[in-house]
Parts: C-alpha cells; structure tokens; sequence
C-alpha cells in the first residue's frame, strides 16, 4: 500500500483538516462494518477506503480549501467535484488495493433517496462501502469543528441524523441507508467510542 501511504502523507501535509475527518471515517468505518459482522479483511478494506475518500481535495485550490465562511455557488461546485478527482487519483494509482477507495471516493455523496452526487444514485444501486462510509462521514463531518460552524456533541448528531435537521437544512434521514441508521438508532455509544479514540 506504498500508494496509500504517499496520498496520506500528501494530505497530511497540505489538508491537515481532511487528514484528521478521513482518520476518525476510518476508525467509524471499522467499528461499524465490524458491528455489522463483515469479514475482517472486508472490515480492513472498509476502513483504508474511508481514509482516502476525500483524497480528491488534494486538487482544489487553496482559496476554496481555506476560505474562512461559506462557499459561493461556483466554489461549492467545484467542491463537489472531488468526488471525481479521488476517482482519478486513486484509479490512476494502478493498485488493485486502492480500487474500492476509488469506488468510495467516487460515491461516499451519493444518498439513499437518490438527492446526492456526482450520478444522483439511488437505494443499493450505491455499493455497499460507499453507503457505510457516506454516514461514518456525516457523522465525522457534524462532530468536527468548520470554519463555518461550531462542533456538535454526540447526542445532538445523533438526534439530527435520526430526525433531520430543521426546515430543511438539508440533512434527512431518507438520504441514508436505513439499516445503517438502524445500527446508529440502536448502538449509538460504537459510533461516539470510535469517533473519541480515533
Ligand atoms: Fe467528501
Ligand atoms: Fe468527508
């Protein structure tokens, strides 16, 4: 995993905030797919592949990565587009290990009800990985501090995975895979003791 290990090495050094949000996907990712009783190598892969998802940043230029504040329209775009640069990156790497990180990272924004990006998949035409990682990462995401917002507590991600947010704020629950969300609803202490040690 030379690979692997050169792409986290790069985002370490130039994304350390996304370095540390796919750290925590990772240990999300493993805790999860363990509780879902994967396989232990499915459980590995699971976890390289949220380590990577958001490798596509990598070509996004400085003025987006760091504005303090929110996006406009146009960065927000581009933004988008690091779905598809991962995709590249890790394909381009010509490491079989890397081509389930090249599926997640090309598919962790896709939704459950089809209202994501970058193809507006839907249901469990998503692969199974990329629908673990996509709420492993909107946990991770909420949990974190952003220039644009404060960081939430365990229980308040939970309540607004579960619920959504209010008036539309564009989090709900039907964006996520609901056997997924189940294991939130029921186990949530796996996804507050893996996001705490990671
Ligand atoms: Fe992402
Ligand atoms: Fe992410």
């Amino acid at each position: 995993m030379n690979a692997k290990a050169a792409l986290r090495r790069l985002s370490e050094l130039r994304l350390r905030e996304t370095f540390a949000h796919e750290r925590r996907c990772g240990a999300l990712a493993f805790a999860l797919s363990e509780h879902l009783g994967l396989p232990p190598a499915t459980c590995a892969a699971y976890r390289h592949a949220a380590e990577l998802h958001d490798v596509g940043k990598l070509v996004l230029p400085d003025a987006v990565l760091e504005k303090p504040g929110r996006l406009s329209a146009e960065e927000y775009a581009l933004v988008r587009r690091h779905t598809e640069y991962g995709h590249d990156i890790l394909t381009a790497s010509g490491e079989p290990g890397l081509a389930l990180a090249a599926e997640v990272a090309l598919m962790h924004h896709e939704r459950w009800d089809g209202s994501g990006y970058p193809h507006g998949l839907r249901g469990e035409a998503i692969p199974p990985a990329a629908r673990l990682v996509a709420l492993c990462d909107v946990y991770a995401a909420l949990r974190e501090e952003r220039t644009y917002k404060a960081p939430l507590s365990h229980e308040a991600t939970c309540h607004w995975l579960l619920n959504g947010t209010p008036a539309g704020e564009g989090l709900h629950p039907g964006q996520f895979d609901p056997d997924l969300l189940a294991v939130l609803a029921t186990a949530p202490a796996l996804f507050h003791g893996a996001f705490a040690l990671a």
